[in-house]
């Protein structure tokens, strides 16, 4: 890598918040500053950037948003940035702004945005993994995930405390996509019943006599099942109904905790990876790297090309599904 020449940079956040996308953006406002860059701050992701939504940030811009969850900088899903118009018209405006690097904080959408843009136009580009769902290749840890998941076992503990109470099976739908990474850790934490997560194929009849036999060595009614939106085997609302046909005996609940799991103060371990990859992301773009996302993996910094990055190719770690169908009752 060859050191380049940048003398101001542009930051957004893009595609869904997560908690500790503040303390990256905090992060890459004052390294950047201690660098003596200027910092354009983007609203609206890769809209904004179409649209001319730019601000100058200083040390004062990022003030005591650490500890605060959401973006300040705002965030959207843009389909007319996959456009050739929508790319054209961003660029133009970085130039008009005389931005010569951009940070773009998000998940797979963000980086396939990034990566089509740096195919087309000559701009250098890093990228910082912000998503609760922990789905990209090239960390091991995405910023927002820890918090998500403090904040569903914090639900699910209290709702063990009803089902347990009342001798109810709960079936609670948790967020991830395509990805399972927010069932499988919260489902292990709170030591879940049932795991439904979409790398592995549970079908609803394997659900439904897995729990029959579970509970019947058990000599229990109650049980919780963490069902991942993206299951193949439905959406907990769907699985519940079936199970409730089969054995009418069963009292169900269903629970789907949603956005509530995108918000929040970031926890502590978010805020630290935020920071330490924020840092990092500006201090990358100046040693002349591009079109990579900065990620952590064995607690060390990793550079993954924003093409590999998005392909989703990481494996849920098979000693981690192991010990999840070990201690569940059914997986
Ligand atoms: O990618 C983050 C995520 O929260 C997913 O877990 C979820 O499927 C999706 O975003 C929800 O998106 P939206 O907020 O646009 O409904």
């Amino acid at each position: 890598m060859t050191k380049s020449q940048i003398h101001k940079i542009g930051v957004l956040t893009s595609g869904g918040d997560s908690p500790g996308m503040n303390a990256a953006i905090r992060a890459v406002v004052r390294t950047a500053l201690q660098h003596n860059l200027e910092v354009s701050g983007i609203y609206n992701g890769y809209e904004g950037m179409m649209n001319d939504q730019f601000v100058k940030m200083d040390t004062h811009s990022v003030s005591g948003i650490i500890s605060r969850g959401g973006t300040i900088l705002k965030t959207a899903r843009s389909k007319r940035f996959r456009t050739d118009e929508g790319l054209k018209t961003g660029y133009e405006n970085l130039m008009r702004e005389g931005i010569e690097g951009l940070v773009v904080i998000g998940g797979d959408g963000t980086f396939r945005g990034a990566l089509e843009f740096g195919k087309k136009y000559d701009i250098p580009i890093m990228g910082l993994p912000g998503t609760i769902d922990n789905d990209l290749t090239g960390t091991d840890l995405t910023i927002g995930f820890d918090t998500a998941l403090n904040t569903v076992i914090e639900a699910v503990d209290k709702i063990r405390d009803t089902a347990a109470s009342h001798n109810r099976i709960f079936f609670i739908e948790v967020m991830g996509r395509d990805a399972g990474y927010i069932a499988l850790h919260s489902g292990i934490a709170t030591g879940a019943e049932g795991i439904l997560i979409p790398e592995t194929k549970t079908t609803v009849e394997e659900v439904i006599d897995g729990l029959a036999d579970g509970l019947k060595k058990r000599n229990s009614r109650s049980a919780i099942v963490i069902v991942s939106e993206g299951d193949e085997a439905g959406g907990a609302l769907e699985i519940a109904n079936r199970v409730k046909q089969k054995y009418e005996y069963f009292d169900t609940r269903v629970t789907i905790l949603g956005h509530i799991q995108r918000g929040g103060s970031p926890s502590c371990r978010d805020r630290v990876l935020a920071t330490e990859l924020g840092f990092d992301a500006v201090k990358a773009l100046l040693n002349g790297r591009r079109g990579e996302m900065v990620g952590i993996i064995n607690n060390k910094i990793a550079y993954t090309p924003f093409e590999k990055a998005t392909k989703q190719e990481q494996a849920i770690d098979q000693n981690m599904l192991d010990l999840a169908k070990t201690l569940s009752m059914l997986f």
